[in-house]
């Protein structure tokens, strides 16, 4: 297995112009399979609230939520750059809590990283956790936990105004420490701009692909997640169908007595079926 990398060999893969693979896992089984397809980066991003726990938006998940699936994660990757996502009200309060949340991830997940959503508004919150002696990437663009405020799920940048309130806020978490930044649900020429005068790694999730690296739900990639999918997003697999046509296959073995077969029956041992029966007869 290739050694773990640490987040200055992602600064490296950047100098290098190798492209970054990153992806969200929420669970054991999934970072073991992403660990072993290659990925640069995991994400446990609080996108588990839509796809794991069935919620409308990313807004009720907790920081306990957030530790329990980062935990299983790390179980499942550990030679795995992981990224903890820093829920909705973990570090809005105050810089104190930023801290305290985002150091629970360390101390009880073993993250590599944490991230949190926001440019010039969270900049005391970057340092401080920064000044934790935490690595930190940076979220901006469409940031999912503000998106009342920004109107709903909307791509951002698609104005020069807005676009200079993005690059501000690249800038602003530049000059604040932060040593990867996330840039969602941009224009390309935008997340280029970005990329091309940040020397940290500029990873991109509906930001095109003149970014460092990319970054998907995947939930979305495997086709696990059903209420709908954006328009940045590639299916490589239909699970969904997959698996509903498997459980399918099983309601209908069980209704037709076709399920369990006798290789998947366990039998006496010898000598004891003949005493069975004399004791059943009995
Ligand atoms: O929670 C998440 O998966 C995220 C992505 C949408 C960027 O933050």
């Amino acid at each position: 297995m290739p050694a773990k990398k640490g987040v200055l060999d992602l600064h490296e893969m950047k100098r290098a112009g190798e492209k970054i693979a990153w992806l969200t896992a929420y669970d054991y089984p999934t970072a073991t399979f992403e660990e072993a397809a290659g990925v640069d980066m995991i994400l446990v991003g609080d996108s588990l609230g839509m796809c794991v726990y069935g919620y409308p938006g990313t807004v009720p998940v907790t920081m306990d939520q957030c530790i329990v699936h980062s935990e299983a994660v790390r179980r499942g990757a550990p030679g795995t750059f992981v990224v903890g996502d820093m829920p909705f009200m973990s570090y809005q309060i105050s810089d104190e809590e930023a801290v305290r949340n985002a150091g629970r991830f360390l101390k009880e997940a073993a993250v590599d990283a944490i991230k949190l959503e926001g440019g010039v508004s969270v900049i005391t919150r970057v340092k401080a956790i920064l000044d934790a002696g935490i690595v930190v990437c940076g979220h901006i663009g469409l940031t999912p936990q503000s998106s009342g405020q920004l109107g709903g799920h909307k791509a951002q940048g698609r104005t020069l105004e807005s676009a200079k309130l993005v690059v501000e806020d690249a800038r602003a978490l530049y000059e604040a420490g932060v040593q990867l930044l996330l840039v969602e649900a941009v224009p390309p020429e935008v997340a280029a701009f970005i990329r091309d005068e940040l020397p940290i790694p500029v990873l991109g999730i509906g930001a095109g692909a003149e970014v460092d690296g990319q970054l998907l739900i995947v939930s979305d990639v495997l086709g696990t997640f059903q209420a709908f999918t954006p328009k940045f997003v590639k299916k490589y697999a239909d699970l969904a169908g997959i698996s509903t046509a498997a459980l399918s296959e099983y309601v209908r073995d069980v209704r037709a007595a076709a399920f369990p077969e006798e290789a998947h029956c366990y039998h006496m041992l010898d000598g004891e079926l003949e005493k069975f029966a004399a004791y059943s007869k009995a």
